[in-house]
């Protein structure tokens, strides 16, 4: 037997559903009309067709109320439906012709570069990694000095600094800060990487996200995982595949017992998350300041599959990060003891990986906000 309560509740939500009549078009109404009042499937039409199953008393009251509400639903129909027809015959009148298509909206959609940011990020968000950012203006001994680069080396002028013209950063508080930046002074005593930048330096653009694993580990205890994605400012011309500010997403472990075995493990991982569990990867040696040992990882390349492409120079291969262990030095400057703690860091160009990935033939695309090229990749 039907349930009398439970049917008129269904009734009084149905009166509900005319609330939102006045925001209905024709095909609105149409539709909600059919939905409610159908003759065969009409929710209304439903529920009176279970009253010759209610007790006497009931189906009197419930059925009195049901056919109330079909007439009401009649009434509010009909009376939209006017509404509507009244409002065209005006917009008619004033030469507005309804039936026109409308104009299309320009529907926004994430950035490729942005896309593949979140995307790396959140794959190391499933590996425990935690974001982190950092500032674009920075002085010379977070981009360089605290990051082991020793005075007149070469990669630092690999490195074409964008040099701000503001004072340098001098004051006692810094200088007592770096002077306790040294302090782990573990088996032998150790001095911070370079005494030039005892005090911070010059300032200028960060020339990589680096620059953040020191204010990280300066910043919180071991154990560390982080992500870290940013943009970076390189004095280079604009070409097809150089740009003088870019993406770098940057990584950095740091605790007890990390080693370049598990720096392997993390980024294999992380690439065939990213590229697909198929993808060859490999490891080769490197060189940079703050990492010993240092390595690059290719990965095989998706354009061609491995044979061999224009995309990625004959070779099969695309390089797409610099990695390596933490250099001790560097450990030592943000007051770790590196008799205790190893990390591994890692950056990639987001960017170069966006350019492989889609296909795209020249960096300017990713920044000319042009909507045709845009638009390929609205969802
Ligand atoms: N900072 C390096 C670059 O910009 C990349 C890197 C990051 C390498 C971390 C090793 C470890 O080229």
């Amino acid at each position: 037997m039907p349930d009398s309560s439970a049917l008129r509740q269904s009734l009084e939500a149905l009166r509900h559903q005319l609330n939102g009549l006045a925001e209905l078009d024709a095909a609105g109404v149409e539709a909600l009309e059919v939905r409610l009042l159908g003759r065969k499937q009409g929710v209304l039409t439903e529920l009176l067709r279970q009253l010759p199953g209610l007790p006497p008393e009931d189906k009197r009251s419930i059925g009195a109320e049901a056919n109330r509400l079909k007439l009401e639903c009649e009434a509010a129909f009909q009376a939209r439906r006017e509404a509507l027809k009244a409002a065209a015959d005006a917009a008619a009148a004033r030469g507005i012709d309804r039936t026109m298509p409308g104009r299309a909206r320009w529907v926004g959609g994430v950035h490729p570069v942005t896309r593949v940011m979140e995307e790396i990020v959140s794959i190391f968000h499933g590996l425990g990694f935690a974001r982190a950012t950092g500032p674009e203006a920075e002085t010379e001994w977070y981009n360089f000095g605290a990051l082991n680069f020793p005075p007149d080396h070469p990669a630092m002028d690999m490195h074409d600094t964008l040099y701000l013209d503001i004072p340098e950063r001098r004051t006692g508080e810094d200088r007592r800060r770096n002077r306790t930046s040294g302090v782990a002074e573990p088996a032998e005593r150790r001095e911070p990487s370079d005494r030039r930048f005892l005090d911070q330096g010059r300032w200028l653009m960060r020339t990589h996200t680096s620059p953040v694993q020191i204010r990280v580990m300066q910043g919180e205890p071991p154990p560390i995982r982080v992500v870290i994605p940013g943009w970076v400012y390189r004095k280079d011309p604009f070409d097809a595949s150089h740009a003088p500010v870019f993406a770098q997403v940057e990584g950095l472990a740091v605790d007890e017992g990390i080693s370049f075995v598990d720096l392997k493990a993390t980024l294999s991982h992380f690439a065939r998350e990213f590229f697909g569990s198929a993808t060859a990867v490999r490891f080769r040696p490197s060189f940079f300041p703050f990492t010993e040992p240092s390595a690059e990882m290719d990965v095989g390349c998706g354009v061609c599959g491995g044979r061999g492409c224009p995309a990625c120079k004959g070779t099969g291969w695309m390089e797409i990060l610099g990695a390596g262990m933490v250099h001790p030095n560097v450990l030592v400057n943000c007051g770790l003891d590196p008799e205790r703690y190893t990390g591994f860091a890692f950056g990639m160009g987001p960017q170069r990986i966006a350019l492989n990935r889609y296909g795209i033939p020249d960096i300017r695309l990713l920044y000319e906000g042009d909507m045709r090229f845009l638009e390929q990749f609205t969802r």
